[in-house]
């Protein structure tokens, strides 16, 4: 049963990465530093960033997003990497199906680089929702700063240029925040802000930008154990590591 489920989803999502971004992109994805605040390039302290981020819309051919399987709940928790301090881990996780529904759980992991919000991911070929996705560039672009420093919002973009001389084969944006919901002011705020980066053709390509259901999981509390372990989407030696 898991196995089919699994089937499922990875059938799911082959359809929609073959579809990403075949137009309405740039030739090619922009340098990382190209498209971040200057509040990020100089002032991005990691600490800061640490702890849970609730996804309020994305732009992102690996969260399942059409019937039947459309992912909830979205949900990410970023610590640093226990064994390593150049790494981070994201640990992220949705909800499918009726009810309480069904948890995933992804163990991603992040590089840091020398510039701060600039970070190299590395997502497991196997893992179901980003199926031969590896080493993607993923840019902090802009946060809210709360009073005491900490990130109250984030928006994370993520490509990776198709390996043919030309096109972006992946290009993806995450509005993550401390709440799972948030005004329509606040909101606008993030989406002025992602396009003062000049990232507005992120969000403009089909399919467009998808709300994420929080209300699901507030309403059934079934949002996973911030310690959750991987589910229906670990990566194998990653799982090792941990237990
Ligand atoms: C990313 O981090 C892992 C684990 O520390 C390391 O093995 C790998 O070489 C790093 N990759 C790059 C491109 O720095
Ligand atoms: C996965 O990526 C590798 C190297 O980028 C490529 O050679 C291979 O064809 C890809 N496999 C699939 C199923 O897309
Ligand atoms: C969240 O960030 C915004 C900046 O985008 C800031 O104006 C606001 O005060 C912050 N909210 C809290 C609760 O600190
Ligand atoms: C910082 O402020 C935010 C927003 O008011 C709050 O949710 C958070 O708990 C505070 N964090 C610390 C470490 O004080």
């Amino acid at each position: 049963m898991k196995r089919m489920f699994e089937l499922l989803l990875y059938g799911m999502v082959q359809h929609t990465v073959r579809a990403d971004c075949p137009e309405d992109c740039p030739a090619r994805c922009p340098q990382q530093l190209e498209v971040q605040s200057d509040f990020v390039k100089t002032q991005f302290d990691i600490k800061q960033f640490w702890g849970v981020y609730y996804e309020i819309a994305y732009h992102d051919s690996t969260q399942p997003r059409r019937w039947p399987i459309r992912a909830s709940c979205q949900r990410s928790v970023k610590s640093q990497h226990p064994g390593d301090p150049k790494n981070y881990k994201d640990l992220f996780s949705l909800n499918v199906g009726f009810g309480r529904g069904v948890n995933a759980v992804c163990d991603l992991e992040f590089n840091l680089t020398d510039h701060p919000g600039v970070f190299l991911g590395h997502w497991s070929g196997h893992s179901i929702f980003n199926p031969n996705l590896t080493d993607i560039h993923n840019t902090v672009v802009d946060v809210g700063v709360a009073a005491n420093g900490t990130y109250n919002w984030t928006l994370e973009f993520q490509c990776k240029n198709a390996e043919e001389s030309k096109g972006i084969r992946f290009a993806a944006v995450n509005f993550y925040h401390r709440k799972p919901q948030i005004d329509a002011e606040e909101f606008q705020l993030m989406m002025s802000r992602l396009r003062a980066r000049g990232l507005g053709w992120v969000v403009d390509a089909s399919p467009g930008l998808t709300f994420v259901d929080q209300q699901k999981c507030i309403d059934h509390d079934s949002y996973p154990s911030l310690t959750a372990k991987p589910a229906l989407c670990g990566q194998g030696a990653l799982q090792e590591v941990m237990v």
